[in-house]
C-alpha cells in the first residue's frame, strides 16, 4: 500500500444567466461597434453561464476530502452566483464595478471573489462556459 499522499483535483459546476455588454468607455460608440460588433448593443444581451470552479489538493485524512463539495458550493452561491445570477454584469456587479465586463474579466474578478474563501487545497481553475463554442479559462497567474 502506498502511503504518499496524492494530490487530486475536484470540481464543482454552476450555472447562472447574466447580461452584459462589451464596452470600452474611453472609445466612442462607433469604435466601440466597429470593434465589438453586436456585443457592444447598447441593450445588452445576455448568456447562459456554466461555471466550472476546480480546486487541487490532498484530502484531508479525517474527511477523505480535499474541501467539502457542499461547503464549496456554498461559497460559489454566496460570493459568486449570488451575485451574478439574472443580473446586468455591466450595471449590478460590485466585484466588476469600472472593468470591462468580458469574459475574461469575469472570470479573473470570480477567481478574486472565492480564493479568500478556499478552506483546503488551492484554488486551481476557474473555467466559464458563455457559449457552446467560446469559454475562458484561469489558472491564477
Ligand atoms: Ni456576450
Amino acid at each position: 500500500m502506498e502511503h504518499k499522499p496524492k494530490l487530486v483535483y475536484i470540481t464543482r459546476k454552476e450555472h447562472f444567466n447574466a447580461a452584459h455588454r462589451l464596452y470600452n468607455p474611453s472609445w466612442t460608440d462607433a469604435e466601440n461597434e466597429a470593434f465589438f460588433g453586436k456585443c457592444a448593443n447598447k441593450n445588452y444581451h445576455g448568456h447562459n453561464f456554466d461555471l466550472y470552479v476546480t480546486l487541487k489538493g490532498y484530502a484531508d485524512p479525517n474527511t477523505g476530502m480535499v474541501m467539502d463539495l457542499k461547503k464549496l458550493k456554498t461559497v460559489i452561491k454566496t460570493y459568486v452566483v449570488d451575485k451574478l445570477d439574472h443580473m446586468n454584469i455591466n450595471q449590478d456587479v460590485d466585484f466588476m464595478k469600472g472593468q470591462l465586463a468580458s469574459i475574461e474579466n469575469i472570470v479573473v474578478a470570480i477567481w478574486n471573489q472565492l480564493e479568500p474563501h478556499i478552506e483546503n487545497g488551492q484554488l486551481h481553475c476557474i473555467k466559464l462556459v458563455e457559449t457552446e463554442r467560446n469559454y475562458v479559462e484561469y489558472y491564477g497567474e
